[in-house]
């Protein structure tokens, strides 16, 4: 199918994290349009029809002019990790228009949840199986080592494993999901410019809308521990090792 040729692809990691019901934003108070159609099922058609014809996006997103490239925008079955559905739903979009009534921002969702999830990345070359070779007794091989743990310390690597992974990780470019258009704590310079903010949105409580994680996606909150060692790590200049 032709999403599966574009680069959003998702991790593993996240079957986990089916991000069903996303909330309903928008508001019905941009009385300026009507209530949108009913649909039970939404395509790029029937979309662009609805949604990115009459709204302008088109006019100003030429990218959005073929399904192709309106998949940059969207990550299959998770309308929290597609900037389509975030700038719609937030009313940023479409730029210099009213703001589109929460039945058309379900529109938008609809497409996104109808999506079929795509391959996990990054795609694993089909080796062919070799005919397995009678093993002569011998040492038992040696398993393939898994990561060793880093402990806890005011370093970006051992940050990014024990708490971006742990807690960012198949919303921000890490466990292998390329970002797109999302902020990618997995490139050092990324988490270095956004460290501020990250560190601002982890320290959230849990009730205020902009915590990060998002509160009830599967994510774990990181612990007050954490949060200081990362506070540590902007104060001792950013060590990239
Ligand atoms: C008048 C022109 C205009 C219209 C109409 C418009 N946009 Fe945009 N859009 C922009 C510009 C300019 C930006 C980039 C700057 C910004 O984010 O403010 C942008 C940014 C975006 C982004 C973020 C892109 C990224 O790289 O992260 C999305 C998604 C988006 N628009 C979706 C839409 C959708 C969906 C509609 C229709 C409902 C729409 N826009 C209508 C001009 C427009
Ligand atoms: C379930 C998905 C998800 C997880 C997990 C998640 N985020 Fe986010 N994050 C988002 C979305 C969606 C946005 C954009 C909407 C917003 O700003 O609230 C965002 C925005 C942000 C922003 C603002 C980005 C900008 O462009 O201004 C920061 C900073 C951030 N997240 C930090 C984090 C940190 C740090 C973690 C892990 C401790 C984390 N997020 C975990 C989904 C997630």
């Amino acid at each position: 199918m032709q999403y599966k040729s574009i680069g959003i692809v998702i991790g593993i990691a996240l079957g986990a994290l089916s991000l069903t019901g996303c909330p309903v934003k928008g508001t019905d108070e941009a009385l300026e349009f009507k209530l949108a159609p009913t649909f039970t099922s939404m395509n790029y058609a029937n979309l662009r029809q609805q949604v990115l014809e009459p709204f302008r996006c088109i006019f100003c997103h030429k990218k959005m002019d073929t399904e192709e490239g309106l998949l940059t925008y969207v990550v299959p079955k998770q309308c929290y990790a597609s900037p389509l559905w975030i700038k719609v739903a937030s009313g940023e979009m479409p730029k210099d228009g009213p703001r589109l009534s929460s039945s058309y921002v379900d529109l938008v969702k609809m497409y996104i949840d109808d999506l079929e999830e795509t391959e996990p990345y990054p795609t694993p070359t089909p080796t062919p199986t070799p005919t397995p070779t009678p093993v002569p007794p011998g040492p038992t091989p040696t398993p393939t080592p898994t990561p060793a743990p880093i402990p806890l310390a005011p370093t970006y690597v051992s940050l990014r494993q024990n708490v971006l992974e742990v807690s960012c990780a198949g919303c921000h470019g890490m466990s292998g999901v390329p970002a797109g258009k999302r902020k990618d704590f997995s490139i050092y310079d990324v988490t270095k410019t956004m460290a501020q903010e990250m560190h601002d949105r982890m320290s959230l409580p849990d009730t205020d809308m902009d915590v990060m994680p998002p509160a009830g996606k599967g994510r774990p909150k990181p612990t007050a521990e954490q949060i200081t060692v990362f506070q540590q790590w902007m104060d001792a200049g950013f060590p990239e090792n």
